[in-house]
């Protein structure tokens, strides 16, 4: 049977592919925050997962305002990357895994999820920068399974709603008969607003917040409304949802191995979270 190991959380803002690309790595502007992301090379090395199911959202690449599906799920064999316009570098394609896509799709539509499913998907930065993060250098070699969560149009799908979702996923990899170890990946955040009167917003105290009660009581951060998170996070440190989605799929218990937070990049609160899941 198929067997979830763990998750990493992390942002994904564009402005670290272009550090990447300048091998910026070791600036002292950008170390603290690449320095966080050498236990995760140490953990992925020691559980070589074999797949990964990547909650993150799209930022027009893929979907517009005229076309946005609140939840939607990857059948690809393959998915690409395009210039998205930010400067940074197009990523190489990632393999896709449809088998277990489709019976994460199967699972989701018989727990009553409305899901879209695209058997063509492209992937923008919120995919490639945290794949690239992991495996530097993009030398990943596992597939995966992108699920999409609108966090760009009103009206926008509930953290209790996300962390549903998440749980439905994580019992339907729980069931999935081909030996698999699965990794979970949930990316965005942390507070940030890019624009109007709050541009420039972080908010340390909730962050770390948000980054402990995560660890052992998510259902207490599901009770948070959108427009409460939007207020103490900003408008796009509403992609806490996705790390929602993330913790959503493991174990009512797990272990903390690894945090890093930082402040700023470009103007987002940075944070890496690692939960290993528990028996
Ligand atoms: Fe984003």
């Amino acid at each position: 049977m198929a067997q979830i190991i763990g998750g990493v959380a992390t942002t994904h803002v564009p402005s670290i592919g272009k550090a990447i690309a300048e091998q910026k790595q070791n600036d002292p502007y950008w170390k603290p925050f690449f320095r966080g992301f050498d236990y995760v090379h140490y953990w992925l090395a020691r559980e070589k997962p074999d797949v990964a199911v990547v909650f993150s959202n799209d930022h027009g690449l893929n979907f517009f305002l005229d076309k946005m599906p609140t939840f939607a799920v990857g059948a690809a064999s393959e998915y690409r990357n395009q210039d998205e316009g930010w400067g940074i570098p197009v990523s190489r394609s990632i393999a896709g895994d449809p088998a277990l896509s489709w019976h994460i799709i199967n699972n989701l539509v018989a727990d009553e999820f409305d899901i879209t499913t695209c058997q063509e998907m492209l992937v923008d930065h919120a995919v490639t920068i945290p794949m690239t993060l992991m495996w530097p250098g993009e030398k990943w070699t596992i597939p995966i399974v992108p699920i999409s969560i609108n966090t760009v149009q009103h009206p926008l799908p509930s953290l209790k709603r996300c962390l549903n979702l998440g749980r439905s996923v994580g019992r339907a990899i729980s069931s999935y008969p081909q030996d698999l170890r699965v990794m979970i990946v949930g990316t965005g955040g942390l507070s940030h607003q890019l624009d109007g009167k709050r541009a420039g917003f972080i908010n340390k105290t909730f962050d770390l917040m948000c980054m402990d009660k995560i660890v052992d009581s998510p259902e207490e951060l599901a009770k948070i409304s959108t427009h409460d998170l939007i207020r103490e996070a900003g408008a796009q440190g509403l992609e806490f949802i996705l790390w929602l989605a993330m913790r959503g799929c493991l174990n009512g218990k797990v272990k903390r191995l690894h945090q890093n937070y930082h402040i700023p990049i470009s103007n987002t609160a940075a944070g890496t979270l690692l939960l290993e899941n528990a028996a």
